[in-house]
Formats: C-alpha cells, structure tokens, sequence
C-alpha cells in the first residue's frame, strides 16, 4: 500500500459491515439498544413537510438549539447539536487538543467508541474499570494525572445500565483539577427512574462539565443521526469552533424538534421499556437465569460461561443480541428491551439457547 499507519489507528478494531440481516424483516433486534417502537409520528410527518425544502442547507440548527434552552431553562448558547452525539464526542477530544495533556481517563467496560475517539485524536486511553459493575466518579478522580485532559463518565453506563448519584457526581466535582473537561454521556437518561440521578446541568455554570445527550434512543430516531451536547458557553463556543458546519442535516434538525413535542409518544415509550423490563426480569427469574437491573432500555444477563456460542444460538433463532466477550465480561449477554412480541420471542429463544 506504501503507507506508513499510525499504530494508534492501527489499533482500532476493524469489522468490515456485511450486509448480514438488511432487507429482512424477520429479525429480532435486541443488540443495539435501540427504540423498538417506531419513530414518532410528529418527527414524520416534520420530516415530510421539509423534504421539499432539501435544496436548501439546514439553517435550522438554531431552531432545535432554542427548543433545548427551553426544555432545560438554559440558552441556546448552552447548546450544541451533533451528527449523534458521537459526533460532540470526537468534537470535543478535537477542541481540547492541548500540548503536553494527551490523556483521556475512561471507565471500562463502557461505551467502545470512547477510546476509539481518543486514539484518533491522538489521547492515549487510560482506563478504569468498574466496581461491582458501576462507575464509580470518585475512583475516577483518583486517577487524574499531569496529564489528563478529557475524563468521560456514561450515566446510565453502557453496557451495565448502572448510574452513579447526585452526591457521587457532586463529590468528585469538587475534587476535579482545572484543565479537564468532564464529559458526562447520558444517552439513556430519558429512561432513568431513580430520583437520585444527577441534575447535570445545575452543574454546568460553575464547572467544565459537557453532558450529552441524544434522539438516538428515547426519542426514536437513530436512523436520522442527531444529539447535543450541554456545556457552559464558552466550552459551547470552542466546541462549535472545531465542528463540521451543517453536519447535522435537515430532516434530523426538524425530526429532533417535533419529536420533542410529542410527549404522548416519548410517555408510551418508557411505558413501553418499564413493563418490557419486568416481563423480562420475571421470566428470567422464573428460568433461574441470573441477571443485573438497569435504568436503562438494555441489561445484562450473565448466562454463564460461553456468552459467545448463545449469542451465535440466538442469531440462529433470528434474534439479536450482543455477547459481552468483548467487553471482558464472557459470562454475560446484553439485550435491548424490545416490544412485547420481542420480548416474548427473546425468551422463548434463549430458554432454547442456554447450556
Ligand atoms: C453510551 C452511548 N453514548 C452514545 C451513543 C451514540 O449515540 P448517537 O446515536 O447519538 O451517536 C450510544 C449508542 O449506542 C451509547 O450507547
């Protein structure tokens, strides 16, 4: 190829995408995380309405960012609207590029794209691991070195569904040197019960704190590829500085907005996820079949060893899940509550599936 490859890219793993399960409708998808209810029909029929504005780039950026102010009493400056909130990611590990501060502390097992985005922008990955299956923010900050820059931490944490707390949060605030930027990932947070869960953004005045969120999973719309991120203006600013303008396209822009409206659709999907989640823990306990509550839309379920060989039998079965063998966790499945036929369909599979 008479090409010399940096062996921080190098590392990144590498799936080349094979068309395994596109046209076919018959799948049971559990292994994304993803809304099974269809998208909003205010997104739709938002989306309709601008198609025949498509010959025009999206303008309407300001637009979703006034909705958001509204939506947390903050201002649109507060605000920045991403290609996914992957996208505010890599823009954020962009804008902090800061010479001799190259580290980016991560929890582990968590989100696969963070240490993905890292190494790209040149951080090398320090990682934390878990206790008991949770990140725990002041372990975190127990890490923090000369030359930590980013610390990311993913309330609920994929793939665990586990949160941190409001004291948990504040504590390791006040610890944090200056220099870093906190980025607190809550792209499941619609779907969190507990009342102890962090107001984020009474944080962000008075701290370097960027929290992410996201219409991929609440809100229905991963197709469509938009989140934001909410931070203190003047990290907004530099953020925005460092971004593709326009990377967020039209119909994504006025999709995010109407589906922030429709409050029917947003109540029934987390109807939906609860009664989905006690379904599945009852019929998991009925099995014997060990598992770990989350307040999220996906959870983990330790099927013992060979985590793989059952994800492969569910696969077989049409029904997908992910294996945590990746993760270092080989014991254990993660499975995205589905609708009720879904979660029926799951179980009756994985009952077929286990040693
Ligand atoms: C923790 C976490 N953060 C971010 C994302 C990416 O979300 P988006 O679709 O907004 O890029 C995901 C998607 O699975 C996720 O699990």
């Amino acid at each position: 190829m008479r090409l010399t490859i940096d062996k921080s890219i190098k590392e990144i793993p590498y799936y080349p995408k094979a068309a395994l399960y596109g046209g076919d409708s018959g799948w049971v998808r559990l292994s994304s995380n993803e809304n099974p209810n269809g998208p909003s029909p205010k997104a739709v029929e938002s989306i309709v309405e601008s198609v025949f504005a498509l010959n025009r780039y999206p303008e309407s950026e300001y637009e979703l960012k006034s909705a958001l102010a509204g939506k947390y009493a903050l201002k649109p400056e507060n605000i920045i609207i991403g290609n996914g909130s992957n996208e505010i990611i890599e823009t954020s590990f962009r804008a902090l590029r800061y010479e001799g501060k190259d580290e980016a502390l991560l929890p582990a097992p968590s989100f696969a794209f963070y240490p993905i985005a890292a190494k790209i922008y040149g951080y090398r990955p320090k990682i934390v691991p878990l206790r008991d299956l949770k990140i725990e923010p002041e372990a975190m900050a127990d890490e923090i070195g000369e030359r930590t820059r980013i610390v990311i931490l993913n309330n609920p944490n994929n793939p665990t569904g586990t949160i941190f707390e409001d004291a948990q949060f504040r504590r390791f605030l006040e610890r944090l040197p200056d220099e870093i930027l906190v980025v607190v990932d809550e792209a499941y947070a619609e779907f969190v019960d507990s009342p102890a869960f962090p107001r984020s953004t009474d944080y962000i005045a008075d701290h370097p704190v960027l929290i992410l969120r996201t219409f991929s999973k609440a809100y229905g719309l991963a197709g469509l590829r938009v989140g934001y991120g909410i931070a203190g203006q003047e990290i907004v600013s530099y953020l925005e500085r460092t971004k593709q303008p326009f990377s967020v396209n039209m119909m994504a822009l006025v999709a995010a907005k109407a589906a922030l409206t429709d409050e029917r659709y947003l109540k029934t999907v987390l109807e939906g996820n609860r009664s989905g989640k006690s379904y599945l823990y009852r019929a998991l306990t009925e099995m014997g079949v060990p598992f770990y509550p989350s307040e999220a839309n996906f959870f983990l379920i330790k099927v013992g060893p060979g985590a793989d060989d059952v994800t492969k039998r569910l696969f077989e079965a049409k029904v997908l899940v992910r294996s945590m063998s990746a993760y270092d966790l080989p014991d254990f499945i993660r499975v995205t509550v589905g609708t009720a036929d879904e979660n029926r369909a799951f179980i009756e599979a994985l009952r077929r599936s286990l040693p």
